[in-house]
């Protein structure tokens, strides 16, 4: 995936005479919100997906969203369109987002915690992912025949409803400075609230402004080819739009230089988690494909790293979602195919049992899930995806469905922090 970087983004919220007149709102009172955090637009090969305003912002009247009459009464009665929701996290997911999107008034979106105070993660579960993450960038394809794609065994993400993954084209900005909300909400109060029996009030509003300007569109191929045609006029930074990445971070714990490399099936890969697609472990992949991982051999060096590839792995041991562990259970999860070849089987099962030893050690029962269960998403698949007999057991604190019933919901705060967002993906690598 390719990410626009933000060119600029500002909100401001303040005191409108009349939509016609936006022009003189700035005499009236305005303040500059801190702190926020934008959704940005993100690109593939062949789709946009995210938000964006017009070049000049999106000005709209305020309106607070916290359950579904709120939304209905902004749809059939509020006579100040266009508006700017401000939705309490609680309500803040695909369906009202679209019922708010298909009303056609509404011009932008504010996110505020339910509990402004106290801000927690939705009581009932809430995923902006979806509900089988990573599908079809992993080792398990529809193609295959046997019935492990799709989730078909376990939707491990259940609540997911991969409102991340659409092109929402208005301007979203999550707050969480209290002092700026809670000046929000009474300038929300003392001008905007609709009376106890649902009538609209009239001027002077309380009204937003969102900026989020982006310059990229349409696909990441147009983009790059955009950027790469204006880069002798950029104008800001490096063009329309960046590649997402961040950095691979390995390490080996002992040295492995060229003229001491590795023996085949040598290395154990331990790896954390990764997001997009894979991103980081695909990079991995592909460039040990290419015989070119760490970096290319130069023969006037002397001393470099030894090539590595996927031969020289002996063992994958992933540590995947692990905050949530219940009643001092973790779970050792392994993928059903390679356990039918006796071989692998049995250094799976090895693995396994070492692993149950060490937990026990630190007061954890590891168990293992139904061995026709697949592998969760994990980075594993992707080097499993090229060499599918690497003995693998990807370690996690859900048996089948995640235990976490929030899955990225602060995605949109990381990609705000920098050009460059991707989770990094770490690796270890250590001859046996
Ligand atoms: C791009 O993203 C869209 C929306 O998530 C998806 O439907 C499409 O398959 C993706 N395309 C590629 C090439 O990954
Ligand atoms: C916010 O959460 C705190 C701590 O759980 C609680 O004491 C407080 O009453 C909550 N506030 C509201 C408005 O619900
Ligand atoms: C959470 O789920 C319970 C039971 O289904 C429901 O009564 C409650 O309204 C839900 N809470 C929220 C904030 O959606
Ligand atoms: C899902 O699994 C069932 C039973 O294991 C199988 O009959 C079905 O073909 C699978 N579906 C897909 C799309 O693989
Ligand atoms: C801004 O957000 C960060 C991260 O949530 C928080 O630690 C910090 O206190 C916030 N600053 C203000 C002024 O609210
Ligand atoms: C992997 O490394 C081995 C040993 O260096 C080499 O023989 C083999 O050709 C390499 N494979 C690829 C795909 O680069
Ligand atoms: C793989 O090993 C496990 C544990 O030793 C065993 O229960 C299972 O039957 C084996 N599977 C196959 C296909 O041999
Ligand atoms: C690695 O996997 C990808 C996707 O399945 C495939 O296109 C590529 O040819 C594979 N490379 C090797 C050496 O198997």
């Amino acid at each position: 995936m390719e990410q626009e970087y933000i060119s600029f983004q500002a909100l401001l919220i303040f005191i409108l005479v009349n939509l016609g007149s936006s022009d003189r709102i700035h005499n009236k009172i305005y303040f500059d919100m801190h702190n926020k955090t934008a959704c940005v637009r993100l690109l593939n090969g062949t789709h946009q997906i995210g938000c964006q305003s017009s070049e000049r912002g999106n000005v709209g009247v305020v309106h607070l969203i916290e359950n579904v009459d709120d939304v209905e009464w902004l749809r059939s009665t509020g006579p100040h369109s266009p508006y700017v929701a401000v939705v309490t996290s609680d309500f803040y997911n695909l369906k009202s987002l679209k019922a708010l999107k298909d009303s056609g008034k509404v011009n932008g979106v504010l996110v505020i915690p339910s509990n402004v105070t106290h801000p927690s993660p939705p009581a009932n579960g809430s995923s902006p992912e979806y509900s089988c993450p990573n599908e079809g960038y992993g080792m398990y394809g529809k193609e295959d025949g046997d019935g492990y794609s799709d989730c078909n065994v376990t939707t491990w993400n259940p609540v997911g409803d991969a409102m991340n993954f659409w092109d929402w084209s208005i301007p979203i900005f999550l707050l969480d400075n209290v002092m700026d909300i809670r000046s929000l909400l009474e300038c929300y109060k003392r001008h905007n609230e609709p009376s106890e029996d649902g009538e609209a009030r009239d001027w002077p509003l309380c009204a937003a402004e969102l900026g989020d300007r982006m310059f990229a569109a349409i696909d990441s191929v147009t983009c790059i080819r955009r950027t790469k045609l204006s880069q002798s006029l950029v104008r800001f930074g490096s063009g329309h739009c960046d590649p997402l990445g961040d950095k691979n971070v390995w390490a080996t714990l002992r040295p492995v230089t060229k003229s001491n490399p590795p023996a085949a099936k040598s290395i154990v890969v331990a790896a954390a988690r990764e997001a997009f697609d894979y991103i980081g472990s695909s990079r991995m992949v592909h460039d040990m494909e290419a015989g070119r991982f760490p970096s290319p051999l130069v023969d006037r060096l002397a001393s470099q790293t030894a090539l590595i590839n996927l031969t020289h792995i002996s063992h994958i041991v992933e540590v995947s979602q692990v905050a949530r562990i219940h009643a001092g259970e973790l779970w050792l999860h392994s993928d059903p195919r390679m356990r039918k070849n006796a071989e692998v089987n049995r250094t799976v099962s090895e693995l396994v049992e070492l692993l149950r030893g060490h937990a026990l050690e630190v007061n954890l029962k590891a168990q293992e899930p139904a061995l026709k269960q697949p592998l969760p998403p994990a980075s594993a698949q992707r080097f499993l995806r090229n060499s599918s007999n690497i003995p693998t057991v990807v370690i996690a604190d859900h048996e089948a469905e995640y235990r976490n019933k929030c899955v990225r919901v602060q995605r949109r705060r990381a990609q705000s922090l920098s050009i460059s967002v991707s989770q990094s993906f770490t690796l270890a690598i250590s001859p046996s």
